[in-house]
């Protein structure tokens, strides 16, 4: 059977990351969570001053000393930042916050795009993020787009923050994922759309299973012609 390229795209909190990661076990595909990647610059840059603001110079200067790699342990995906293992870390507050301006800086964004696209290559992917249809992969054979009410997207991150011990009140989640959007939706470059050949999904009111069968009835089609 051929192997294929999915490109996975949306707005923050739909779903992205747990429908790439069933896509791609139900396909013995590779599954890249490029969100993730950003994060793990962002926290490197607030690690380099002490947990502080970031010094975009000095963090531009400094790309060439990030290794980011995943690993894949029974069902999670772990991400590591130069051996350490940043998974959980990269999902705090702090750095909620400052991933989308970070992911607005060129170089920052052509030094990652340039690595995933050569994880990639070998195709049997599953991509998810902004630009994935649009930039990394404007070829990709399958590509999705999701959104979702604000609302609900909140909701579904809240409860996930609950669950890892991180205790935000609903009011800040929702506000980051608002600003994150429009932050994302409006940057000069790469900026968060649907890409022309996308299926768009709104998946407000359908299950995680829901929204699986309708992906997976089109990616099997795509592999089969
Ligand atoms: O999981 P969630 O939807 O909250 O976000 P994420 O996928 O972890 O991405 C975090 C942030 O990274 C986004 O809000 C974007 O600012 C940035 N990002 C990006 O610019 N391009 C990508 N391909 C993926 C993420």
């Amino acid at each position: 059977m051929k192997k294929i390229i999915i490109a996975i795209d949306g707005f923050a909190a739909t779903g992205k990351s747990t429908l790439a990661k069933k896509i791609s076990t139900s396909l013995g595909y590779v599954y890249i969570d490029t969100g993730a990647m950003y994060r793990t610059v962002t926290y490197f840059g607030q690690q380099q001053n002490s947990g502080n603001s970031i010094d975009l110079e000095q963090l531009v200067d400094s790309l060439s000393q990030i290794k980011i790699y995943f690993k894949n342990s029974d069902h999670e995906q772990q991400i590591f930042l130069n051996d350490e293992n940043v998974s959980l870390k990269i999902r705090d507050s702090k750095v909620n916050n400052a991933v989308s301006d970070i992911a607005s800086v060129k170089e920052i964004r052509d030094f990652l795009v340039a690595q995933q696209r050569q994880m990639g290559k070998g195709k049997g992917i599953v991509m998810d993020g902004r630009d994935i249809g649009t930039v990394v992969f404007p070829k990709a054979e399958c590509k999705f787009f999701l959104t979702a009410s604000p609302e609900i997207r909140a909701r579904r991150r809240h409860k996930e923050q609950l669950e890892v011990g991180n205790l935000e009140s609903f009011e800040a989640v929702i506000e980051n994922v608002k600003a994150r959007d429009y932050k994302d939706s409006t940057r000069l470059i790469n900026p968060l759309r649907k890409a022309e050949s996308a299926t768009e999904i709104e998946v407000s009111n359908l299950s995680i299973e829901e929204v699986y069968q309708k992906m997976i009835t089109q990616i099997n089609y795509t592999i089969r012609v």
